[in-house]
């Protein structure tokens, strides 16, 4: 029953139509949001308590936990090794009736892997659930074959080794998720993902500035503490959960020194919610996004989109006086979808920020961080349409489907090559009256431009991403480059999407 390829919908005479996907007709950015219509959503059934309802509240203001790093047990300089179990495990969320997760060594969220540029990197997995799973290094330029693709999965009882080095230039906040064709957002919902840090040993940030970690994940609770399965309205906007946690707590506490300043790499380890992020009195500064530091340090910030899959490096200042607190929140953002019950648009309270009352005196930033090149001119280029129609089922059911070129995914088939070293340049066309977060495998690209009802707003700013946001009737390019042969995976990160098959790959060839 896991194996959803479609989702049913309504009954006959209550079609709902998502997009206006059909006409080719009118440029880009002309496309009209068709009307909306959606049957009375049926009243929840006890055991699946609508989405950003708390059944209960979990313990909230315990002191911020720091995530439990992978131990290294090599002893060979410049080799990680470490094993990863895929297992279930209990952790008490509602009093009373423990929660059973699927996790990485029975932790949630999952170990922090934290490695160096140049390291060689032999991770084991041993998978003890009952499904096939895989691990997915999101973001990092490994080979395909030890990228953990839906082709590669690792059977229930199995064990498989990856390994890969990570090439200098690699520093970044990227993170570790399993793939398996089909199963990739219910293992992720019930609890399977980590960070995965690769660090320079040449950092331009001071040492001195504490860095702060904060993963980032939605969870869904029923009243008897058990995860439920996905709704088939989850399945079509992506599951949103009824609390969102920090390092698996639910508002915790993060203190800090007035005065002082904290480096906070975020990722948001969701299936489906766009964290529209603001701390309360403060601005941020955007120092880093997926692939690694900025250019130079960007000032100055009410607020940060990150959506599904993304991460971001702050620098967060504590320049009110003490004693006060902040509140790091995330607020309403509309990202389309359908149903009364469609995605959240509340501001969720994420993490309080409590200052001490010692103090210390600020750290400078360096006015430059990374010297990142402008990947040059592209000599090819690829479009890509995102869309997501209805298709007429038996019995008068309509089936939505989450489509890439309109198509649904087919491991067997390869629906676009590239050259190896070939700068590309790719549009991503959203069709669809919903936001989808488009990600690319093997590499990180750079945006170029996001065109929005016929205007064309070039970036602000040059960046190494591997997950970029198209909003809905928007159109984003970016240039890449892949460096290594074989086969990579290009889909939507809304994992309820990628798991119906919004997803394509990519032949990279000589
Ligand atoms: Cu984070 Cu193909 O995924
Ligand atoms: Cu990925
Ligand atoms: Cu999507």
């Amino acid at each position: 029953m896991d194996r959803r390829r479609f989702i049913l919908l309504g009954t006959a005479g209550s079609v709902a139509v998502l997009t206006g996907c059909g006409g080719s007709g009118g440029g880009e950015g002309a496309v009209t949001p068709p009307a909306v219509t959606v049957p009375p959503p049926a009243s929840p059934p006890v055991s699946n308590p609508p989405p950003s309802t708390p059944v209960s509240p979990l313990t909230v203001g315990q002191p911020l936990t720091n995530l439990v790093r992978l131990a290294n047990t090599s002893t060979t300089p410049n080799v990680f090794a470490a094993t990863l179990v895929a297992q279930r495990a209990s952790k008490a969320m509602l009093p009373g009736s423990p929660t059973e997760f699927w996790t990485y060594n029975s932790l949630v969220p999952g170990p922090l892997i934290e490695v160096y540029e140049g390291d060689t990197v032999r991770i084991r997995l041993e998978n003890q659930l009952s499904q096939e799973t895989t691990v997915h290094w999101h973001g990092l330029p490994v080979p395909p074959d030890q990228d953990g693709n839906p082709m590669d999965p690792v059977a229930p009882g199995a064990t498989r080794l990856y390994e890969f080095t990570l090439p200098v230039g690699s520093a970044g906040t990227y993170w570790y998720h399993p793939h398996p064709h089909e199963f990739t957002a219910e293992q992720v919902f019930r609890g399977m993902a980590g960070l995965l840090i690769v660090r320079s040993r040449t950092d331009p940030v001071p040492a001195a500035i504490e860095e702060k970690l904060l993963v980032i994940s939605d969870l869904r609770l029923a009243t008897d503490g058990t995860i439920p399965a996905n709704t088939p309205m989850d399945w079509q906007n992506g599951r949103e959960g009824n609390y969102l946690l920090v390092n698996g707590q639910h508002r915790p506490v993060l203190s800090i020194d007035p005065g002082q300043s904290q480096r906070w790499r975020i990722l948001n380890a969701t299936n489906a919610r766009y964290l529209r992020l603001a701390l309360t009195g403060h601005t941020m500064t955007l120092i880093g996004t997926d692939g690694g530091l900025l250019r130079a340090p960007v000032p100055g910030l009410d607020e940060i989109l990150l959506a599904p899959a993304e991460r971001v490096e702050l620098i967060v200042t504590a320049n009110l006086s003490a004693p006060t607190t902040a509140v790091l929140q995330s607020l309403p953002y509309d990202r389309g979808g359908m149903g009364m019950m469609g995605p959240s648009s509340a501001t969720i309270p994420l993490l309080t920020v409590n200052y001490t009352t010692a103090t210390r005196a600020a750290i400078a930033l360096p006015s430059t961080l990374n010297a990142i090149a402008d990947l040059g001119l592209p000599i090819q280029s690829k479009r890509l349409v995102f869309s997501s129609g209805m298709g007429m089922g038996g019995m008068g059911g309509g089936m939505v489907s989450f489509l890439i070129d309109g198509k649904s995914f087919d491991p067997a088939r390869i629906d676009l090559t590239s050259r190896l070293n070939e700068i590309e340049q790719w549009t991503i066309e959203n069709r669809s009256s919903m936001d989808h977060p488009f990600h690319l495998h093997g590499t990180q690209f750079q945006v170029v431009s996001r065109t929005r009802n016929g205007t064309t707003i070039a970036e602000p700013f040059v960046a190494w991403r591997d997950t970029v946001n198209v909003a809905a009737f928007e159109a984003v390019t970016l240039k890449v480059v892949q460096q290594q042969l074989g086969k990579r995976m290009y889909h939507c990160h809304i994992l309820e999407h990628e798991s119906q098959g919004m997803m394509g790959v990519l032949d990279v060839i000589v």
